[in-house]
């Protein structure tokens, strides 16, 4: 505290605006680059802290100009997105989700954080826990899904392996919980788009993975471009300062999004970059993300009377503090090549890429194509993702190189020497040239079985990379039609950032795999599944819709009046097609087949403070080891506001060899079942709840047991 308390008595106001800004190297730009020197700046102490900084020699020459030759020598906090993986690169977080086991997520957080440090960064703008419930919206591919019990475990998982267990360690880097709050409900899809959430959902959906975050000691939080309902969250003081700091005792930084606070005028919120300066700061903004907006707008916000110095002060405490947890002022070059890269490290960080690959590759369907049989002799390889590297990185490769990735193409001529491989493009992602059609069914014709590799560029998903119809693009469905027609057995793969629309392929081909942005073992990951070297566990993080007029579309909605079934006219449906999904929340096949009994609780009847536990017999009747994933969900039956079908409370694994039996068990904290009253407090209500367990979020698959909440 002394030091932070001698350099703020020390400060001029543009060196604390200094310390409150964060301008960019030019490595990866989302928007409006600063003008001037960067280094200019962080000598003369304008800048504090910058981003997009590539590699460790240029980090530790900017971090030299901060701390030998600026007036108050105060280090420079770098920061990067690094959300899956730094030079390693894993599955978009979206595809880490489908492993629903909080150890992997740690796992690769720390990796990634070993890599980053070691590139001279200090700080993640990560773990992104936006829940997402619109394929449209292409970050969906950047965060953990639609559920938010789900997500709050991937938010303490990721601040575990982010900042391990001392946030000065050399290897460890600050995380930043973004984007707060419902930046995923944009309207329509639409990046950037307003979100119009009630209390209700955003209490109970949205802000609750945020929540864990906080308790897991996360380091930042980034408010969301988005405004909600109608005040944008980079001046939301409501939930900044009310909810986050004072309600949560959220003390670390608060740093807006790139150019969030200039864009606070086209929000149409402030007139000028005084008046967007000053509501940002007040909400409790600390860091400015190269808007500029602090430097150009605080002094005459000042002056004008609408923000006081000490709360300048208080957000240049804050951002200190933080560098000062870093361990940045007593060694500024921690982090960065002083640390030699043990090349076995980064063998084992490959290993485990190619582990969760694997564990993240979701089986949607297997009608038995799948394994490969051993004695397949020719495979045609159609389509335009089977050799696309650069493309297995999907959206945010931080330092990951693309000519690192393997691709199917390699990995099954590695996995399946004795047969041939014959590869064919077809089409190209989104090409309009339909010449290498021809040729594709070609190949197909000689062949034992067909692999088609079809999907997005890394590009279609991500920031500002929304899909108004988010199906396969280009003619990659004509092609696959046309290779169908050939009735040769095939298997589709399809890679991307969020769920395609993609009824047909699930009709005709024989077996459909979602194998989403793999990262740079995406190949061995795809080849370890088909040839069967790996038992498939992926599960579905998302409801995937059959067309996209269903969406939003999510498990846990809310009963309806009029249950479809219950009156076949006024009934809560579609005319033009099923309500139901093409594949539920949970949905994955394995190669063994699990049975389920004997559901049962430590107790029939329960009160506030009590655990229960949840037990299920579990059967592997198929033919191979394998590993089952199951859900515990429940249900108020009764309560004086409606509760959602369903509503995930655990998520349990257990691995059986053929023919073997176990039992899997779930703690189920009673405080868990309580719900939101209609003031918005959290109560349980006396009366029956329902608990099922199934491999999915399908009724139809559950076991169910009735229990009973008392009167307190
Ligand atoms: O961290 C990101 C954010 O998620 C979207 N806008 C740019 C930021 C910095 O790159």
């Amino acid at each position: 505290m002394k030091r932070i308390d001698k350099l703020l008595a020390a400060m001029t106001i543009e060196e604390k605006i200094g310390q409150l800004s964060m301008a960019a190297g030019e490595f990866i730009v989302t928007g409006p680059v600063l003008a001037g020197e960067v280094a200019e700046g962080v000598r003369a102490g304008r800048i504090g802290n910058l981003l997009n900084l590539r590699g460790a020699e240029e980090a530790r020459a900017i971090q030299r100009v901060a701390v030998e030759e600026s007036r108050l020598k105060i280090p420079l906090l770098i920061g990067f997105d690094v959300l899956h993986g730094h030079n390693t690169i894993f599955p978009i977080p979206l595809a880490e989700a489908a492993l629903f086991d909080p150890h992997f997520w740690e796992l690769s957080a720390r990796a990634a954080a070993i890599e980053a440090a070691a590139d001279g960064i200090a700080m993640t703008f990560a773990p992104m826990l936006d829940i997402a419930r619109d394929p449209r919206w292409g970050r969906i591919a950047e965060g953990p899904g639609e559920d938010p019990w789900v997500a709050a475990r991937f938010a303490e998982a990721k601040v575990r392996g982010f900042q391990g267990s001392n946030l000065a360690a050399a290897d460890a880097i600050a995380a930043t919980a973004k984007h707060f709050c419902a930046y995923g409900a944009a309207l329509a899809g639409r990046d950037y788009a307003s979100a119009d959430v009630s209390e209700r959902l955003l209490h109970e959906i949205y802000l609750p993975p945020f929540a864990a975050a906080i308790a897991a000691g996360c380091a930042a939080i980034m408010p969301g471009f988005n405004d909600l309902n109608g005040v944008p969250m980079t001046a939301h003081v409501p939930l900044l300062r009310d909810w986050l700091r004072r309600q949560h005792g959220f003390e670390g930084v608060i740093i807006s999004d790139y150019n969030a606070i200039a864009e606070l005028l086209n929000h149409g919120v402030a007139a000028d970059l005084a008046e967007a300066a000053a509501a940002a700061l007040q909400a409790g903004v600390d860091i400015d993300m190269m808007s500029d907006a602090y430097r150009q707008g605080l002094p005459t916000a000042l002056v004008r009377g609408l923000v006081a110095m000490d709360q300048i002060d208080g957000s240049v405490r804050r951002v200190l503090a933080l560098k000062e947890r870093l361990g940045l002022f007593d060694d500024p070059f921690r982090r960065g090549a002083s640390q030699p890269r043990d090349p076995r490290e980064a063998t084992v960080r490959r290993e485990l890429a190619r582990d969760i690959a694997r564990r993240a590759i979701v089986v949607l369907t297997n009608d038995g194509v799948l394994p490969f049989s051993r004695e397949l002799r020719r495979i045609a390889l159609i389509g335009p993702l089977a050799d696309a590297g650069a493309e297995m990185r999907g959206p945010w490769p931080a330092a990951g190189d693309a000519d690192d990735c393997v691709t199917v193409l390699q990995a099954l001529t590695e996995a399946l020497p004795n047969a041939e491989i014959v590869f064919e493009r077809g089409v190209g992602i989104e090409d309009d040239d339909v010449s290498g059609i021809a040729p594709a069914l070609a190949v197909c014709r000689g062949a034992d079985l067909v692999l088609l590799c079809l999907g997005e560029a890394a590009a279609m998903s991500g920031e500002a990379a929304s899909r108004a119809n988010p199906d396969l693009p280009g003619h990659q469905a004509e092609l696959a039609q046309a290779v169908l027609d050939q009735g040769k057995p095939t298997v589709a793969l399809v890679f991307s950032g969020r769920p395609l629309i993609i009824p047909m392929l699930v009709e005709r081909a024989r077996a459909v795999v979602a194998a989403w942005f793999l990262g740079a073992e995406a190949g061995h990951a795809v080849a370890d599944v088909l040839t069967g070297a790996f038992n498939p566990t992926g599960r579905l993080p998302v409801t995937w819709p059959r067309h996209i007029g269903q969406v939003p579309i999510f498990y846990a909605e809310r009963p309806t009046g009029r249950p479809a079934g219950a009156n076949e006219l006024y009934a809560s449906k579609y005319l033009d097609m099923p309500t139901e999904p093409l594949f539920p929340f949970g949905h994955g096949l394995s190669y063994s087949r699990f049975a389920l009994a004997n559901l049962r609780a430590s107790s029939e009847s329960f009160w506030l403070g009590d655990e229960i536990i949840v037990t299920v017999d579990v059967f592997n009747e198929g033919p191979v080891a394998g590993e089952e994933t199951l859900f515990l969900f429940a249900r108020d039956m009764v309560a004086s506001v409606a509760r959602p079908l369903l509503e995930l409370k655990g998520v349990a694994k257990i691995a059986l060899r053929a023919g073997e039996s176990g039992i899997v068990q779930f703690p189920l904290p009673v405080r868990s079942l309580r719900f939101l009253d209609v003031t918005l407090r959290p109560r349980l209500e006396p009366g029956e709840f329902r608990l099922s367990v199934g491999p999915s979020a399908d009724p139809r698959r559950h076991l169910t047991i009735a229990l009973c909440a008392l009167p307190d």
